[in-house]
Parts: C-alpha cells; sequence; structure tokens
C-alpha cells in the first residue's frame, strides 16, 4: 500500500523534481523518502537522523512499503555521513532554523545543492543567513496541517529580497493561506518582542531588527486583507 503524506510532507516532496537523489536531514519517519521512491519520483534516496529509534523503525517502514533496497539510512549528525556527489537535492524539515543553520554550517557543500528547508523557528534568522551565503528562495508554499500553517521554501543561488519578510512568491501566488499565517507570525513577533524588552539589559539590535520584522508584516498584512 502507499504512503500517504500530510498537507505539509506533501508540499515538501512536490519540490525535489523527478530524477532528483535526495537526502532527508533529521527524516524520523523517512516518510518523504519512502514516497518518493514508491511515486517512482526517485531511483534512491538518502536519509539521515541522530537517533537510532527513529531509523529502525524508518527501516520497518520501508521495507513494508517494498523500497528498502533503494533507500539508505545514516545515524549522523546532519549530513556527516553523506557524500557530496550523491545527492542532487538536500531536505531539511521539521527542525527549528538554528538546528538547519548548525547542520549546514557543518556541512557547507549543501548550500550549493537544490536545498528544500521547513523550519518551525527563526525564520526571518534563518533566511539573512541564507542571503548572506548567495542563496534566495526561488519558490515558497504555505502547508496548512491539522490546523497548523507552515512555510516551505524552496532555496537557489540568487539574489535576495529587498523585503525578507514575507518571501516574494507568495505575495506572487496570492496563497489564501498568506492571511492566518502573517496574523501567527504577527502575534508570535509581538510576543518575542515583548520578551527582548522586559530582559534587564535589553539587546537593542535584536530589538530593532524585530521592530522592522514586526512593521514590514503589519503593514502587507493590511495589504494582503484587501485582496
Ligand atoms: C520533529 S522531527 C521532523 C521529522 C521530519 N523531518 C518531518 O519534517 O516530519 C526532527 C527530527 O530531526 C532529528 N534531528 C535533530 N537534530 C538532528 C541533527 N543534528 N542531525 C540529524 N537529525 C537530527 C530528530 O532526531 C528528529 O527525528
Amino acid at each position: 500500500m502507499s504512503i500517504q503524506l500530510s498537507p505539509r510532507l506533501r508540499r515538501i516532496a512536490d519540490y525535489v523534481p523527478r530524477g532528483g537523489t535526495v537526502v532527508d536531514v533529521g527524516t524520523d519517519h523517512a516518510y518523504i523518502p519512502i514516497w518518493l521512491l514508491q511515486e517512482g519520483v526517485s531511483e534512491r534516496a538518502y536519509a539521515t537522523d541522530i537517533r537510532p529509534g527513529p531509523l529502525e523503525r524508518a527501516r520497518a517502514d520501508a521495507q513494508r512499503h517494498g523500497v528498502a533496497d533503494r533507500l539508505t539510512l545514516w545515524l549522523c549528525d546532519g549530513l556527516a555521513l553523506c557524500p557530496p556527489e550523491a545527492v542532487d537535492t538536500v531536505i531539511l524539515a521539521g527542525m527549528g532554523g538554528e538546528t538547519m543553520r548548525g547542520i549546514l554550517e557543518r556541512a557547507p557543500w549543501a548550500l550549493e545543492k537544490r536545498l528544500i528547508l521547513q523550519p518551525q523557528t527563526k525564520l526571518p534568522e534563518l533566511r539573512r543567513w541564507l542571503g548572506e551565503r548567495g542563496l534566495a528562495v526561488l519558490d515558497a508554499a504555505l502547508a496548512d496541517d491539522a490546523g497548523r500553517i507552515y512555510l516551505i521554501w524552496l532555496l537557489g543561488a540568487g539574489q535576495p529580497e529587498p523585503e525578507p519578510a514575507v518571501d516574494r512568491a507568495l505575495l506572487r501566488k496570492r496563497d489564501p493561506l498568506l492571511r492566518p499565517w502573517l496574523a501567527e507570525r504577527i502575534k508570535r513577533a509581538g510576543k518575542e518582542l515583548r520578551g527582548l524588552a522586559s530582559a534587564q539589559s535589553p539587546d537593542e539590535t535584536a530589538l530593532a531588527a524585530r521592530r522592522r520584522e514586526l512593521e514590514a508584516l503589519n503593514r502587507i498584512y493590511r495589504e494582503v486583507s484587501l485582496w
């Protein structure tokens, strides 16, 4: 029986080109690589996780779905065991922005691949860091999964956007999830701003960056509300 992907995982998998060879970092259940192999999108796939438990379950699932001989599972930190020449696409999903940044810093070769990211936290910081390394968001998508909205980026070499608060791709597509997603982000950014401001000796640079982000989000939210 074919594996069913949740809307979030499906949006991520949709960015993998037919024939693409993928490594899914922090794979947990390995649903994405199993699905890519089952659907014939990929001939071979790789996945890593830092914990043995998920990989054991992933191995059992891959066997049940008849793709175990084409899926290599590595127990390691990030991309430590992945030879750069083995893959053309790197997926990092469901992890915090700082964890993703650490993984990419330890394997800078991954920045030259087709990079698909679905960060859970620290989106602006991660986006800025990627931009400083010459990476731009080539496309972006939102996925509604059990009432929570997730952002997915397809990254590649390019000019970083001048206004990084909201990806141009989302505005261009007039994604109907944009408004509720912006409302969530405004709430979260406001909370972070209050947290920063209430510190004993507030970090003025971080405060100014959060204020700018919040202003931009509010402005875009007002524009989107007029659509
Ligand atoms: C919340 S799960 C996300 C699973 C899957 N990628 C998804 O999006 O549904 C995060 C997974 O990343 C793994 N992980 C965390 N840090 C890691 C690292 N440095 N290297 C490899 N895997 C890591 C965890 O063990 C966990 O299985």
